[in-house]
């Protein structure tokens, strides 16, 4: 059923979506993903076995998994010639905007299984979106460095595979650093989904008019680029870089901050449905410290972030407004002691998401009696009225 609220600012809002893959609650900052809550899925889960999770709606059996995990492993390479594409942009090119145009044109090699109402076809576009994307990612980050792409290397694991592509070259062989790869792992399950959050709505709705997974998965690409969204975890390093390099103290940004100077936002902080922690970011918070360590990486930036939670989270400004670190607050810190480049970091975000993207449009675009999304509307412009005679 879909309800009507009116929120304060006037919108009305389609309140509600039924779905039995992600339930939150944001007064208790409870995330769980098919009934499993988030910090036993981090602890003892894979990103892919999360995917067949959310995807299928029960863990799967280790056959199961290892037939999973070999489908995604056999489906990485892309076409010779959809190579050739990422040539089209310049190498200046945001690598979002890069994933989204490469997910549609990917659709292009596969237009005889793209039906979303035949099964079998659903699966092979979820095996190769999932195989694919992590590849399009890494030649995105290829393209920006100016360095020649890799081929996927199928003796690894899907995380271990992204991290090659993406800091092997061909000149030197690249031997995978398990801290590394066991972080980003863990990284990649805490975004793996979200409920209704605006990207998954928009995969959701795009897909309810018959278009093709691919076609809704570059939308949700571009809906979760926005800095209000994925995005904000690249703009939570670009405001720690900037008080870095100003000198300005945590406390005057912060007062600058609630005097919305310049709509200047504390970015990473406040959600849309957490009004207490979200229960990844403290996950993520958690891990940080051991990360960097692991890592040998001492970044003033994670200080920096400590004592702007400090400062907020004891300031009523961000108290009475319910405003607490988010999932993009902590996470950009380690991204770059991993070595992305800040741009990457909102493209990490959609790997993770990937697999929620695609259960959510299966659970609502797979039958055939899905209606078409129609957002419904609260009217408040002028009545009706009468063409002015003089005109
Ligand atoms: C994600 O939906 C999801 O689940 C998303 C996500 C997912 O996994 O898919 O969790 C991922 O997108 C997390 C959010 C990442 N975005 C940011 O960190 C950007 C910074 N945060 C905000 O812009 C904001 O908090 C939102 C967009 C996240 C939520 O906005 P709301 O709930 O609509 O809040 P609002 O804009 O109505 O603000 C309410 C008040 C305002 O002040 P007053 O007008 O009452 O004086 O809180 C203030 C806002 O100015 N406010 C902030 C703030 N966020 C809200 N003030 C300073 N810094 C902030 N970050």
């Amino acid at each position: 059923q879909t309800g009507l609220t009116t929120l304060d600012q006037g919108f009305v809002n389609t309140a509600s979506t039924k779905s039995e893959i992600t339930y939150i609650d944001g007064d208790e900052g409870i995330l769980r993903y098919r009934g499993y809550s988030i910090e036993d899925v981090a602890a003892n889960a894979t990103y892919l076995e999360v995917a067949w999770l959310l995807i299928y709606g029960e863990l799967p059996t280790p056959d199961q998994l290892g037939e999973f995990d070999d489908k995604v492993r056999h489906h990485t390479l892309l076409h010779e010639d959809l190579k050739r594409f990422f040539s089209a942009l310049p190498h200046t090119a945001h690598p979002m905007s890069v994933l989204s145009a490469a997910v549609s044109a990917l659709s292009t090699y596969y237009e005889d299984s793209l039906d979303p109402h035949d099964p079998e076809k659903v699966e092979l576009s979820t095996i190769r979106l999932l195989a694919k994307l992590p590849v399009i990612a890494a030649y995105a980050h290829k393209k920006a460095l100016g360095q020649a792409f890799l081929y996927p290397d199928n003796s690894l694991s899907f995380v271990d595979n992204f991290l090659k592509l993406n800091f092997g070259n061909l000149a030197e062989p690249y031997e995978v650093n398990p801290v590394l790869s066991k972080a980003l792992d863990r990284l990649l399950i805490l975004h793996e989904d979200h409920e209704q959050n605006a990207s998954t709505s928009t995969v959701r709705l795009v897909g309810s008019t018959e278009a093709n997974l691919f076609a809704s998965i570059s939308a949700g690409i571009q809906a979760l680029s926005g800095p209000l969204h994925g995005g904000a975890n690249e703009a939570v390093l670009t405001m720690l870089g900037k008080i870095r390099d100003s000198g300005e103290s945590v406390e005057k940004f912060v007062e600058r901050v609630k005097a919305k100077e310049d709509g200047v936002r504390l970015m990473g902080f406040g959600h849309r449905v957490y009004k207490n922690f979200d229960p990844r970011a403290r996950l993520v918070k958690e891990s940080a410290d051991a990360v960097l360590a692991d890592l040998g990486v001492n970044d003033p930036l994670l200080d920096i972030a400590k004592q702007l939670e400090e400062v907020a989270l004891g300031d009523d400004y961000f108290v009475e407004r319910k405003l607490y670190p988010n999932v993009d607050f902590y996470t950009g810190v380690i991204y770059k002691a991993m070595g992305f480049p800040t741009r990457m970091f909102t493209v990490l975000f959609a790997i993770g998401r990937l697999p929620g993207w695609i259960a959510q449009w299966r659970e609502s675009n797979v039958d055939p009696k899905t209606k078409i999304g129609r957002p419904q509307q609260l009217y408040v412009g002028p009545d009706a009225r009468s063409w002015p005679v003089d005109r």
